[in-house]
C-alpha cells in the first residue's frame, strides 16, 4: 500500500488485535510483532499471521514497524504509551472509542492518532471489516493521510472523527450494543429459569433490529409502555418483583423513559 503503513506492530493481543492483525495482513501489510504481557496470548495471535514475532517487552526500538497499534484496555493506553520505546519516525495509534487522542500524549513520538473500528469484537466471532466504520483522528496531516490509506485498504467506511465526537459516538455505541445485549441476556435468563428456550425470541430479536434500521427506532417502538397500558405494566412489575427486584427496577426505568420520550415527541 504505497504511502500507507507497510509494516505494523500490534501492541495487545485481545479481541481487537485478534481480528485487526490478520485483516491488515490480508490488505498487504506485514505485521512484524505482536506484544502481550502473556507470551501465550501473543503466540495464539502470531500463529494466525505470516511472519510476526512474539514480544513481551515494550522495547520496540529495533522494530522495523512504522505503525504501532495500541489495542490494549482503555485504562492501560496512557501507561503503555508512556512506557513504550519506539524506533525513530514511528507513528502510534490507539483503537479506543472512549479515549481521547491525547491519551497518547506521553508517547515517545509526536506522530499520534486514533484508529477506532466501530464494531463489537469477540475472538470467537468472525467479522467482515469491509463494512466496519473506521474512525480516524490525528493532528498531523501526514499521519492522517497515511492512516486514511490504510483504513481504506480494509474498509469501505472511513470517517474523520475528532475526540469530542468520538466520545459521543462511544456513548451511543454503548447504548445500542452493550445495553441492548444486556437486555437480551436478561431475557435469556428469565426464559431459562422457566425452562423456556431463548430461540423462541430469535425471530423477534431479528425483526426488532431489522425494523429499527429500516424505518428508524422512533417509528418502531411498540409495547405496553408505548401504549400506556398501565394494567399490563403493573402486572409485569408485580411478577418481576418476585422474580428479581433488580429486573423490576430496569423494567420500570425503561418504561418511564419510553413514556417520557413518547410524551415529548
Ligand atoms: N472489543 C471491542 O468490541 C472493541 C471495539 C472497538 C474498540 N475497542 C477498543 O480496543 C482496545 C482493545 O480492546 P479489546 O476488546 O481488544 O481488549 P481485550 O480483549 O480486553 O484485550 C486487552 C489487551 O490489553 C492488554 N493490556 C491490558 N492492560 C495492560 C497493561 N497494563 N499493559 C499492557 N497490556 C495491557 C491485554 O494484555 P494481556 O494479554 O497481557 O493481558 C490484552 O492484550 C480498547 O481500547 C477498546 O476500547 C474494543
Amino acid at each position: 500500500m504505497g504511502n500507507s503503513f507497510d509494516k505494523i506492530a500490534m501492541v495487545g493481543a485481545g479481541n481487537v488485535a485478534w481480528h485487526l492483525a490478520p485483516v491488515l495482513e490480508a490488505a498487504g501489510c506485514a505485521v512484524t510483532q505482536v506484544y502481550s504481557r502473556s507470551e501465550e496470548k501473543a503466540k495464539e495471535l502470531v500463529i494466525r499471521l505470516y511472519q510476526a514475532e512474539v514480544q513481551t517487552q515494550l522495547d520496540f526500538s529495533n522494530s522495523l514497524a512504522e505503525l504501532f497499534i495500541l489495542a490494549v484496555s482503555d485504562d492501560a493506553i496512557a501507561e503503555v504509551a508512556r512506557q513504550i520505546q519506539l524506533p525513530a519516525e514511528a507513528t502510534i495509534v490507539h483503537t479506543s472509542g472512549g479515549q481521547p487522542l491525547n491519551a497518547l500524549a506521553k508517547a515517545p513520538t509526536k506522530r499520534i492518532g486514533v484508529f477506532y473500528p466501530l464494531q463489537t469484537f469477540s475472538k470467537l466471532r468472525p467479522v467482515d471489516f469491509r463494512d466496519i466504520p473506521i474512525c480516524l483522528e490525528s493532528d498531523d496531516s501526514k499521519v492522517l493521510h497515511r492512516l486514511t490509506k490504510l483504513a481504506r485498504g480494509i474498509s469501505r467506511q472511513v470517517k474523520l472523527i475528532n475526540s469530542e465526537e468520538r466520545a459521543q459516538l462511544h456513548v451511543a455505541a454503548v447504548l445500542a450494543n452493550n445495553f441492548t445485549n444486556h437486555l437480551l441476556r436478561m431475557a435469556e435468563q428469565l426464559l431459562h429459569d422457566h425452562q423456556l428456550d431463548f430461540t423462541l425470541l430469535h425471530p423477534l430479536i431479528e425483526e426488532t433490529v431489522a425494523k429499527a434500521l429500516e424505518i428508524g427506532p422512533a417509528q418502531s417502538q411498540t409495547g405496553p409502555a408505548r401504549r400506556y397500558d398501565e394494567k399490563t405494566i403493573n402486572h409485569h412489575l408485580k411478577y418481576l418483583r418476585t422474580y428479581d427486584p433488580a429486573y423490576a427496577k430496569v423494567y420500570k426505568a425503561l418504561t418511564k423513559h419510553i413514556q417520557f420520550i413518547a410524551g415529548n415527541t
